[in-house]
């Protein structure tokens, strides 16, 4: 693969240099500034097109090829983006049809980026053509390292084409009406349809209540994206198959589900976007960093290989409400952070600040002011010289025994479900919950999917997995019986892969967790939602735990229980259980309880199932550890001094220092 080109770790960033066309003494500066600063690589053209092609089917690439040329020539290599990210006046202009409609069925006029119809087949036309254009100029061009197709790809159109190419895709899913019916349980408030052309994208002012449609649709739209995606991909590698494509993934609760994206990416890309600072207690920022280890480790299990940061802003972020400066020696905590989780690289969102619209306060490498007598700027340097040292870690993977499963489809129906919590970002935030109590033991972890081999891991956890597609039971069963040890918490094993709620009769009943009962031991009976200022109470190894948000109501078969409730009608019922099955433990967790619990609990666990630790230190407050290859990284996301000891060896790191064991 061309990426293979660069034996050293990826530094730079998006370039814009179409911006400053008429500024030849800039464009000449950036480069004298990119080799001071260790850059080794741009992402160029994300937002171009308007420069490529000016008018309707006449292409100018003078401009990039001097880029290119000058780069290349500066030991400067590029990542070349197609740029369907936005697209020009003209093009909406003879053709609306591109622009998306939304929920309301309004036709948006032009303006913005990321706000096309992906089923427009003049949209679909206009970006292969531009993106094989690209690719015949430059598919061989020796600073080409790998294409970005598109940008942070996200949302939904409601157009007509959309509701047509939605009821072929239902077609192909259900065959028949009657069936569609079925599962989607559409004789609840008479909803039953008689074909396929009366069914209608969802929308605030029409369908939200089936829940499976709405499920549906953001299925069905996920998979056009990707459609999408591959056209893109098609046209670009037509000239040159090597060369490796990428799309930057930023969000994962975006819209796509970036497992089934994964399969069609040669490389996985990632823009990290921190709020760094932006809390309340500015002694820590252990906050933002665990999100970011999350997001991290998420993209490298999808490959299960190092990927890349993409984009990371260098000093200030204009998106955020509060745009705070970075502290001191958090530019190159941060990025020692990145490269700790899996990424080959550190990459900005961007090079130069634009003088003009929406982004013209986005922090930069250079300012507006150009010049390189700039805190960022040295900062930017040090993380350059920093990753130049750091060569031998390039293509390193992590090996993790444990794992969170992060489930895109069970996301979204648990965002959709009615009941219990109406607050749609507990849901979304549960996973990252558990996956910090890992990190807090100091073991590699991966976040994967229910669908992923899960037999390379000794501890999985599944919090709540409410929907059990087909063969997840059946995957949870075998993985235990084989020695795995497997956490599932309350709200699991609920609903199948349509959301249908699994039921039984008076002779057959069935209770959560969907025919695993045997495995863990237990039958939920009941769950009951607890207000914010309420709480129940566990022990658990001597200590009493706040059991917060829902405690749900068991019966206990043949598991032991490790802890009980301690208050309300359901004092003295089980809340935690463990049941060894097969070769493994299975344990069920019925409440959701504070973090503190969730660190001791997996504690217990990893040590039942024998997972290896980084280092064997019991957690310092605030201080991170990842291995990666033979390297463990240790960093203080405290401004205070911590001391730890790492097999041995004790380390004092000061505020936001960090150290690298090799
Ligand atoms: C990203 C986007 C970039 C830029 C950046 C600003 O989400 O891909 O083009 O807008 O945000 O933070």
């Amino acid at each position: 693969m061309e990426l293979e080109k660069i034996s050293r770790l990826l530094h730079g960033g998006d370039y814009n240099p179409d911006q400053w066309l008429d500024r030849p003494d800039v464009l000449e500066d950036d480069i004298h500034l990119m080799k001071q600063a260790g850059v080794n690589v741009v992402t160029l053209g994300v937002f171009s097109w308007s420069s490529v092609e000016p008018k309707e089917g006449v292409f100018t690439f003078e401009w990039l090829d001097d880029i290119m040329n000058k780069l290349y020539k500066n030991g400067i290599y590029v990542i070349l983006s197609t740029p369907s990210g936005a697209r020009p006046p003209w093009l909406a202009k003879k053709y609306p049809e591109v622009m998306r409609t939304d929920e309301n069925r309004v036709r948006q006029l032009y303006g913005c980026r990321e706000n096309h119809c992906e089923s427009s087949k003049i949209w679909r036309e206009k970006v292969r053509i531009i993106d094989e254009k690209l690719a015949e100029h430059y598919a061989h061009h020796p600073a080409l390292i790998m294409w970005h197709l598109s940008n942070e790809m996200y949302g939904r159109c409601y157009c007509e084409h959309c509701a047509e190419n939605f009821r072929k895709w239902l077609r192909a899913k259900y065959g028949t009406i009657d069936e569609l019916n079925r599962h989607y349980w559409s004789a609840f408030w008479s909803h039953r349809y008689t074909c396929f052309e009366e069914i209608e994208p969802p929308s605030k002012h029409g369908e939200m209540q089936l829940h499976a449609l709405v499920i549906d649709y953001s299925r069905f739209y996920s998979d056009l994206m990707i459609d999408f995606i591959s056209i893109e991909k098609n046209a670009v590698k037509k000239y040159n198959p090597e060369i490796p494509v990428t799309t930057n993934m930023f969000n994962i609760t975006s819209g796509i589900n970036y497992d089934k994206l994964a399969k069609t990416l040669d490389v996985i890309s990632w823009d990290s976007y921190p709020r760094w600072h932006c809390q309340r207690d500015k002694t820590t920022e252990w906050k933002n960093a665990v999100e970011a280890a999350f997001t991290f480790d998420f993209v490298r299990s999808l490959h299960n290989k190092p990927f890349y940061v993409m984009e990371s802003v260098p000093s200030v972020p204009s998106q955020f409400n509060i745009c705070k400066l970075k502290r001191p020696k958090m530019h190159l905590l941060s990025a020692i952070q990145m490269i700790a989780f899996g990424s080959d690289s550190v990459q900005y969102f961007q090079w130069r600040k634009s003088n003009g619209a929406i982004e013209k306060f986005h922090g930069s490498v250079i300012d507006h002011n150009g010049s390189s007598d700039t805190r960022v700027f040295c900062d930017v340097c040090e993380v350059g010289a920093m990753l130049e040292k750091m060569s031998y870690i390039k293509g390193a993977a992590s090996v993790s025994e444990a794992a969170v499963i992060w489930d895109w489809d069970n996301i979204r129906a648990l965002q959709e479900q009615v009941g219990l919590r109406h607050d749609k970002s507990f849901f979304e935030k549960l996973p990252q919950r558990h996956y910090e109590a890992f990190l807090k033991n100091y073991v590699n972890t991966d976040i994967i999917s229910s669908e992923s081999d899960f037999s390379r891991y000794k501890v999985i956890a599944a919090p709540a997995l409410y929907m059990f597609k087909p063969g997840t039971a059946e995957k949870i069963r075998q993985f235990v019986e084989n020695g795995g040890h497997f956490v599932l918490t309350y709200y699991s094993g609920i609903t199948n892969e349509n959301d249908l709620c699994f039921s039984g009769t008076a002779s057959n009943p069935v209770y959560a967790p969907y025919s695993l009962n045997d495995v863990f031991g237990i039958k939920v009976k009941e769950i009951d939602g607890l207000c914010d200022d309420e709480y129940n109470e566990l022990e658990f190894n001597g200590r009493t735990y706040k059991a917060l948000t829902c405690c749900e109501l068991l019966d206990i078969d043949d598991s032991e229980s490790l802890s009980k409730y301690m208050h309300d009608f359901y004092k003295g019922i089980c809340a935690v259980s463990k049941k060894q099955y097969g070769r493994g433990c299975a344990y069920y967790l019925a409440c959701d309880t504070e973090n503190d619990f969730l660190h001791e609990f997996y504690k217990y666990i990893l040590r039942n199932a024998d997972a290896s630790k980084i280092i064997g230190s019991e957690y310092v407050k605030d201080v991170m550890v990842k291995q990666r290859g033979e390297s463990i990284f240790i960093m203080n996301f405290s401004t205070e001094e911590r001391t730890i000891n790492a097999n041995g060896k004790i380390i004092t790191l000061s505020g936001y220092d960090f150290a690298v064991l090799n």
